[in-house]
């Protein structure tokens, strides 16, 4: 029996963060959530067995205060553009974010940590910015000296991701999907598998100095992914593959778009296929059994359905 009981999550309050925190909760383990923003956090409020607070995790003082009596500290802050503001850039939100954390578990005496990177994140040859802070930050936690464990996942899917979930949003909104990378291969991992794994390498020393890939069973294009999800949701839209030119000036554009939906950074990160070598990294879930469960609520028949029910609930009054 593992004495790691007490777990910090940085980062916790997101899409991957959410789901470890309920399989850790469900093991017993005692979490403190730590999150800028403590709205976010609603529904974990009332589980005894979390802690939660607000903290900003660039400040180093609050880190280690935040870090006292902790075995394990797991990082899930990553972003996928800059923004204005504190915190907002690649080099702060990654790289800067792994010297706080290094330096504060140090002080605390933190046991393990456990950092969320991204497949084919590397400091010198990542395509993108950030494939390569998402590396540098590994690097530095590596030099920390401080026990490690390392997990590099393709994209993740599961109930409110940003793949499936957004492209099923997209293809609602337009009548034909413009794509840019269409041909850029993707591993899609279950979130629930992703959190599996990082649950057991809190209880398992194997995992100590390991960097592990996270790839789900299949392999899909793009295209396949965007054509899949307009499957799903029972609508037929014509998928434009984009040439690299325009698509590069597609990425432009949507810079300047509220919520940044593409950027040349994403471009650049689709340049190398999101996809795992070898066999030991591919996780059992498929999307065919996943997807379909929360996508499904978003075709046709599902929103008539609720329509039917909103007017029945009208005429009851
Ligand atoms: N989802 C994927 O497909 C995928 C694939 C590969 C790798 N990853 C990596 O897995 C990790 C978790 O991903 P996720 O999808 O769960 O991300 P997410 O939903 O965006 O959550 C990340 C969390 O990081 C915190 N955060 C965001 N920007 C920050 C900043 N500038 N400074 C400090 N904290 C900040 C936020 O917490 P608060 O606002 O509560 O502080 C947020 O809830 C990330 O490192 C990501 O790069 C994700």
């Amino acid at each position: 029996m593992s004495s790691n009981t007490n777990i910090c999550l940085i980062g916790g309050s997101g899409f991957i963060g959410t789901e470890l925190a309920a399989q850790l909760i469900s093991a017993g383990k005692n979490i403190r959530v730590l999150s800028r923003d403590l709205r976010k956090m609603k529904s974990l409020r009332v589980v005894p067995t979390v802690d939660i607070h607000q903290v900003d995790p660039h400040d180093e003082t609050a880190l280690t205060q935040a870090f006292t009596n902790q075995d394990v500290v797991i990082n899930l802050v990553g972003i996928l553009n800059q923004s204005v503001g504190k915190g907002g850039t690649f080099a702060e939100a990654h790289t800067e974010l792994a010297r706080n954390i290094a330096a504060a578990s140090k002080k605390a005496g933190v046991k393990q940590i456990i950092q969320i990177s991204s497949l084919h994140a590397d400091a010198e040859s990542g395509p993108s910015e950030y494939l390569r802070t998402k590396g540098q930050a590994c690097d530095i936690l590596r030099d920390s000296g401080v026990p490690l464990t390392i997990f590099c996942p393709s994209v993740v899917f599961g109930n409110g991701d940003g793949l499936f979930t957004r492209f099923a949003n997209l293809l609602h909104a337009m009548p034909f999907m413009p794509l840019a990378c269409a041909d850029a291969r993707f591993a899609p991992v279950y979130v629930g598998d992703v959190a599996r794994q990082i649950k057991q390498a809190i209880d398992d020393p194997e995992f100590i100095g390991k960097s592990i890939n996270l790839c789900g069973p299949e392999v899909f294009t793009l295209r396949e992914i965007v054509q899949y999800t307009a499957d799903v949701l029972e609508i037929k839209r014509p998928i434009i593959g984009l040439p690299n030119g325009i698509a590069k000036i597609q990425a432009w554009v949507m810079e300047w778009v509220p919520g940044k939906p593409f950027s040349r950074d994403n471009y650049n990160s689709m340049q190398v296929d999101s996809v795992c070598e070898d066999s030991d990294s591919r996780q059992p879930t498929s999307v065919q059994k996943i997807v379909p469960t929360y996508l499904g609520k978003m075709n046709r028949q599902s929103r008539l359905q609720h329509y039917r029910e909103l007017a029945r609930r009208d005429e009851r009054g």
